[in-house]
């Protein structure tokens, strides 16, 4: 029995596919599919399939060509792979061609001519593309803007901000100083505009029918991000809060790990944001247009906080020290959470420095993610004895952002929320900045 073995996404299954499936099966008796784990086509920089591997699994089984299917997680799996099924003939595409002359050691290689003018980026990319809108003039607009290059169906078109910059990412786009305009023209908003303003600009965007990403906190009180979300799921929009940590592999796998008993019971979670780069201590700084350090960080800083141990704290003490307490600029901030089963402590400052890292303490053993915790590829599980220790690595491309923006971009193509920051935690975030805006539980240091 001839055994012959080829590998594919199968997203969105094609003719193409279909052809070179039937093709593969000619060449022998006994046809095994290996196609790519989402993780893998992560790695790839193949970012925004539209269906998940299931569903591609699901595809390909219902061409009734193949025998077998194999998954492929990782670099170097088809070697293993055709060692391991005892396979005599590896084949794919001729865009392939050369690519896997390395595998003529193991078995034939054979490259079968691709069938023109179809592929699956193509299909993808002729559904007609999300248009975004950018709202505010901080500096990480363009880190949107370059990062949304890598996700296809969308398409940042223009910019609603009091002045247009001078950045050369802006050059080609649309720039009005009058919201409405700007809504008029997109599908949808990524509002980074000055914290005090996000509520006002996501009604207004929810209002107009256009979908939201907003960057944390999307309001400044409960109420308001209360009102949002139910303005949204009424006119059946996506409102979606920005954490671009959130969307970290090794971020989503470390939480699961804690939640999971890695570590034992998990008993506090210590984590630390600061940068002086933003200059909010430096002479002459205009303060009006800065974040403060509780906007700017806290967001983050309490996500592991709350996805570990939910959003019923019992107490929570703010420790803050101002550079300017009129225009609400704090240069550090310390906050307190106790739980029931827990504790935790949030440390964020624009105008001091500490080591940046997460610290998640558990009864067997702890989590430690080094310094910037908040974009990490990496992280250990540190135990009492370092023979037992684990470290694991997670490719991340974009600091996450373009895996957000595919999470946006998917959600509002489906209807379905896939944002990696529940509703819940949204509103929990805006009320510690609510309460922190209120000096409840504050103490200052002076
Ligand atoms: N294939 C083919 N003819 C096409 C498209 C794909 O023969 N028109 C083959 C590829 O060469 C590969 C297999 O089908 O052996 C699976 O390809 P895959 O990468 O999943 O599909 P593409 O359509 O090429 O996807 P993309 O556009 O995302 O690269």
């Amino acid at each position: 029995m001839v055994k012959v073995i080829t590998y594919g996404t199968y997203d969105m299954l094609h003719y193409g596919h279909i052809r070179l499936l039937e093709r593969a099966k000619a060449l022998g008796d006994y046809l095994i599919v290996g196609i790519t784990s989402d993780d893998y086509d992560k790695t790839r920089g193949k970012i925004n399939l539209q269906q998940t591997l299931m569903e591609r699994i699901a595809a390909v089984e219902a061409t009734g060509l193949a025998d077998e299917i194999v998954v492929e997680e990782y670099e170097g799996q088809k070697i293993d792979d055709i060692r391991r099924l005892g396979v005599d003939i590896f084949t794919v595409g001729s865009d392939w061609e050369g690519y896997f002359d390395y595998l003529n050691e193991y078995c034939k290689v054979v490259y079968l001519p691709r069938t023109q003018g179809v592929s699956s980026s193509e299909v993808r990319a002729e559904k007609r593309k999300l248009r975004i809108g950018l709202v505010g003039s901080t500096v990480f607009r363009t880190k949107f803007i370059n990062e949304a290059k890598f996700v296809n169906g969308v398409e940042v078109v223009g910019v609603y901000a009091s002045a247009k910059g001078t950045e050369p990412e802006l050059n080609t786009l649309y720039y009005t100083d009058r919201y409405d305009a700007l809504l008029e023209r997109v599908d949808a908003v990524y509002i980074i505009s000055k914290p005090e303003n996000h509520y006002k600009h996501c009604k207004e965007a929810l209002l107009a029918g256009k979908h939201v990403l907003c960057e944390s906190p999307v309001a400044y009180t409960r109420e308001q991000c209360q009102e949002l979300f139910a303005l949204a799921k009424e006119k059946n929009l996506i409102l979606m809060d920005a954490i671009k940590t959130a969307y970290s592999t090794a971020y989503e796998r470390l939480i699961l790990m804690a939640k999971g008993g890695k570590i034992g019971r998990v008993v506090s979670v210590d984590a630390v944001c600061t940068s002086l780069r933003d200059g909010i201590s430096i002479e002459g700084t205009d303060l009006s247009k800065k974040w403060n350090s509780m906007c700017g960080w806290a967001p983050a800083a309490m996500l592991p906080v709350f996805q570990i141990f939910g959003t019923d704290y019992r107490r929570k003490l703010y420790y803050t020290m101002f550079q300017d307490k009129s225009e609400n600029i704090d240069a550090f901030t310390k906050i307190d959470f106790v739980y029931g089963s827990g504790v935790a402590t949030v440390k964020v400052a624009k105008g001091a420095k500490a080591e940046g890292e997460l610290i998640i303490t558990g009864t067997k053993g702890y989590i430690y993610v080094p310094a910037p915790w908040w974009k990490t590829d990496y992280f250990e599980i540190r135990y009492e004895h370092p023979e037992d220790n684990r470290r694991f690595f997670y490719q991340l491309d974009g600091e996450g952002i373009r895996y957000e923006i595919v999470a946006f971009a998917k959600a509002v193509d489906s209807g379905r929320n896939y944002s990696n920051v529940s509703e819940e935690i949204s509103e929990a975030i805006v009320g510690v900045i609510e309460d922190f805006n209120k000096r409840q539980n504050m103490i200052e240091l002076i």
